[in-house]
């Protein structure tokens, strides 16, 4: 058991090494996560490059790890398991045109692929397809010969030479058979009175109703052909609804009566100028037995069974077709071609529809357009189960600029090649346990296929590895036997080694999933032990750095055992302790307190008894916001506004400690001043006072501790003046201003009289006594200029 501790021990350590080194390779590969898996299946699950180590002898390391890392950790290369999709092409024949001495084409290219496949992983392959020259043709007339048809039969026996002509024009290979159809001969497909001669109404003889006759097998020679059609007779029925159907199936379905060649191009061409008895009418002539699609036909060529089996259903004949590889052209007249063409999109890639003259005289241009339609399309298609998804790719040899999702191409060149991209992907492993399948791809119209052998890969490949050795139980703790790289433990035990007795516990889930931490929702189980530590026994053993029941929780780096817990990697404080390190004594809490209990107004944390505030927050409580809205203002304002009415004298407050002590025990001292300290933040409480008007009083507050509260008030006394004494003021004011204005008008009057009077004075000292100042002496005195000596001499 101690050895085992060790063991344990020592694993957890190496994954932790390894844990650390493998963050490195999670960024450049894409080997996540590898090392976590701990079943072989999980491992090769979570990633192509995950490999599975099953080696007996390799203990300390992930098993589920790159194959280069499992190497270097020593585990034996024949005891790595790993992902592995092959790709291996078995057959890759040359295309070749047909070829007279192999008696065959190869149109399609490579033919056989081995493939191995690993889930969600996509396999990339090329088919080349390439419509050979010269390919052999079965072309099968079958003819509605009832009454209306009569003419075309003339028009066919005359083309006898150009037929021949025109076939050697599509492939020197062609070979060509007759047959003709009517209609069930019974009521009411026709009347019984006609039975024999049901041309009658028409004034002729004819044959008597059949439904199908068989006239020629195949054949290269177009006498025969044309003495064929010459040879056969025209019948009538009642209805324009043929038995077209019973015949098609007939050919279909007797291959060695109509001679159809495996590796020839097959085609039937239906010519007619009415509808189709489709499954269920057989009803109307008390037929109800479904159609067998087998061959009826006896030696004349004569189909047998017509009244005991009903006409066959669309989705039969289409079905026949394609397992045959059998195309049919219905070359039919104007007046049905529209029907037509709706069965014949229906039977998608293997019908055409063209329009026949009323005489069939275009006959030729029809089966010539025809063929090459079909010679020039291919269309891949393939039989793979829902699991395996096969998509196509192709730009038609040319025909597409780009790469399309499509698995058709039209309008192909003979003789070009033209390439098909095929994705294989993987989705999910069989249900059925089936692990190899064989797939065809094909096209519906072509003899050819390319086959697939798929081997999947299965979900854990080492299962069927054989172990049964006493080494393989040891390594088990003998409670079980280690096999693809884990021990499966015997009835009763569990754990990685077996050694964990489950009788020890009642647990319903596994004991590995003990280790899991179950989430809200009880299905959904976590990863073992949070991919943190090793399960042992439904125990979690934490890597370093990690706690809890499952890892879950990181450990505290910087809990003091002293005054906090570590309680999923966070400390949690003890009582009497506080703060984000524990490291404040919780009483100081109190001081970040607000009357209503808030700490710091809930705008900002506690660190020791003061309060750090959030943004744009200040004051000591925090409890200063935008446009000095204030949480305390508005808590005081009761109590304040009571104070202050009380002291006015307006309003007497029932009690005030009763409402300034609100719930919470609150201690309110106050006191009113006439002139509040600058300094203080202050609080503005508006009111109406006894004279109605708007007063603003101011008050401060001061919150020591928890409990106490100091208020200092200042009323403001904003009480109105007396409009009377106003009145007598402003009219005294006015008179003694008017005084005063009078007196100095008075004195600067005089001021000027003085000293007008005085000039006067002096100036009557200064003039003669009689002369008045108006005075002016009549006598003028006027001296005649000299003058000068120059002026003379001239
Ligand atoms: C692998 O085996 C070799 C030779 O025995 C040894 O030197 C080496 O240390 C082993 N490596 C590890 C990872 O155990
Ligand atoms: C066959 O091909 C030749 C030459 O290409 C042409 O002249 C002739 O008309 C064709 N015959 C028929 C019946 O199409
Ligand atoms: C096939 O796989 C290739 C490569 O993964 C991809 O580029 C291409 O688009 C795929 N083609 C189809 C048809 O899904
Ligand atoms: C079984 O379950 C019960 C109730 O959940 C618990 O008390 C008891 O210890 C369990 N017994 C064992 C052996 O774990
Ligand atoms: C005022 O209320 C307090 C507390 O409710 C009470 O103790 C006190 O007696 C009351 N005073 C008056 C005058 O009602």
């Amino acid at each position: 058991m101690f050895c085992l501790k060790i063991s344990v021990f020592f694993l957890l350590l190496t994954r932790l090494i390894f844990q650390i080194e493998s963050t490195s390779t999670d960024i450049n590969g894409g080997e996540k996560q590898c090392y976590i898996q701990d079943t072989c299946e999980g491992c090769l699950g979570t990633n192509y490059n995950c490999a599975w180590c099953t080696d007996k002898m390799y203990e300390i390391f992930p098993r589920c790890l790159t194959r280069n890392e499992l190497i270097q950790n020593n585990c034996s290369l024949e005891n790595i398991w790993e992902n592995k999709q092959e790709i291996d092409v078995i057959s890759d024949e040359e295309l070749q045109d047909f070829q007279n001495e192999t008696n065959r084409a190869i149109q399609m290219k490579p033919q056989k692929i081995r493939l191995k496949l690993v889930k969600s992983q996509t396999q990339q392959l090329k088919l080349t397809y390439r419509p050979a020259l010269n390919n052999p043709l079965d072309l099968y007339y079958l003819m509605d010969l009832t009454w209306t048809m009569r003419d075309d039969k003339k028009t066919l026996v005359k083309l006898g030479a150009k037929l021949s002509q025109a076939l050697q024009n599509l492939t020197g290979n062609y070979r060509i058979g007759f047959g003709s159809f009517a209609d069930k001969p019974i009521m009411p497909m026709i009347m019984p009175h006609a039975k024999e001669n049901p041309c009658a109404a028409e004034g002729h003889t004819c044959e008597p109703t059949y439904s199908f006759r068989h006239h020629l097998p195949l054949t290269d020679d177009v006498d025969k052909f044309v003495k064929s059609v010459k040879k056969s007779r025209v019948t009538g029925n009642l209805d324009n609804l043929e038995g077209g159907l019973d015949a098609l199936m007939q050919v279909i379905v007797c291959p060695d009566k109509i001679g159809w060649k495996e590796e020839a191009r097959k085609i039937v061409v239906l010519a007619t100028d009415g509808f189709m008895h489709f499954a269920g009418d057989g009803i109307l002539a008390g037929i109800n037995l479904q159609n067998d699609r087998k061959c009826h036909l006896d030696e004349l060529g004569e189909y047998t069974e017509s009244l005991v089996f009903d006409y066959p259903s669309l989705e039969e004949t289409y079905r026949e077709l394609g397992r045959r590889k059998i195309s049919v052209i219905f070359a039919v007249t104007e007046n049905v071609v529209q029907t037509y063409q709706q069965m014949s999109n229906l039977m998608d890639g293997i019908s055409n529809v063209e329009k026949l003259s009323l005489d069939s005289s275009n006959i030729l241009e029809l089966i010539r357009t025809s063929y090459e339609t079909f010679l020039k399309r291919v269309k891949f298609i393939d039989n793979s189960p829902t699991f395996i998804e096969i998509m196509y790719e192709t730009n038609c040899g040319g025909q597409l600029e780009n790469l399309k999702k499509r698995n058709y191409c039209t309008d192909l060149k003979m003789g070009k090649e033209v390439e098909f991209y095929i994705n294989i992907t993987l989705k999910d492993f069989p249900s059925d346990g089936n692990y190899k399948r064989t797939i065809r791809i094909e096209d519906p119209g072509l003899s050819e296929h390319l086959q697939l052998e798929i081997e999947i890969q299965k979900p854990c490949p080492c299962d069927e590895e054989e172990v049964d050795s006493e080494l393989e139980r040891q390594l088990c703790t003998e409670n079980g036997v280690f096999h693809c790289g884990k021990c499966k433990c015997n009835e009763g035990w569990g754990g990685a080694l077996c050694n964990c007795d489950l009788s020890t516990t009642n647990s319903t889930v596994s004991i590995e999933d003990e280790c899991r931490q179950p989430f809200k929702n009880p299905v959904q189980l976590g990863r073992i032990c949070s991919e943190r530590g090793e399960c042992d026994c439904g125990k979690c053993y934490c890597f370093p750095g990690y706690t809890g029941n499952y890892c879950e929780c990181l450990e505290c780096l910087n809990c003091d055992p002293e005054i906090a817990d570590c309680f999923c990697g966070k400390c949690v404080c003890k009582y009497g302790w506080s703060g984000n390190r524990c490291n404040c004594k919780a009483e100081v809490d109190d001081k970040c307190k607000t009357p209503t209990g808030e700490i710091c107004s809930e705008r900002g944390e506690c660190q020791c008894g003061k309060c750090l505030c959030k943004d744009p927050f200040v004051g000591t409580f925090c409890e200063i916001g935008w446009e000095n809205e204030n949480k305390l203002c508005q808590y005081y304002e009761p109590c304040v506004k009571c104070i202050i009415l009380q002291k006015l004298g307006t309003y007497v407050c029932e009690n005030v400690t009763d409402i300034c002590s609100n719930s919470d025990k609150q201690q309110f001292q106050y006191s009113l001043v006439t002139e509040l300290n600058d300094d203080v933040a202050r609080c503005v409480i508006r009111l109406i006072n006894n004279d109605d008007v708007k007063c603003d009083h101011i008050f401060s507050y001061y919150r020591p501790d928890s409990s106490n509260n100091y208020l200092t008030i200042q009323v403001n006394d904003c009480t109105p003046v007396n409009p009377l004494v106003m009145g007598g003021f402003i009219s005294l004011f006015t008179f003694l201003l008017g005084l005063i204005v009078l007196i100095i008008y008075i004195c600067c009057m005089r001021a000027a009289d003085a000293r007008e009077y005085a000039k006067f004075l002096e100036e009557r000292t200064h003039s003669t006594l009689l002369e008045s100042p108006l005075y002016e002496n009549p006598i003028r005195e006027y001296l005649v200029p000299q003058l000068e000596e120059d002026d003379m001499t001239i």
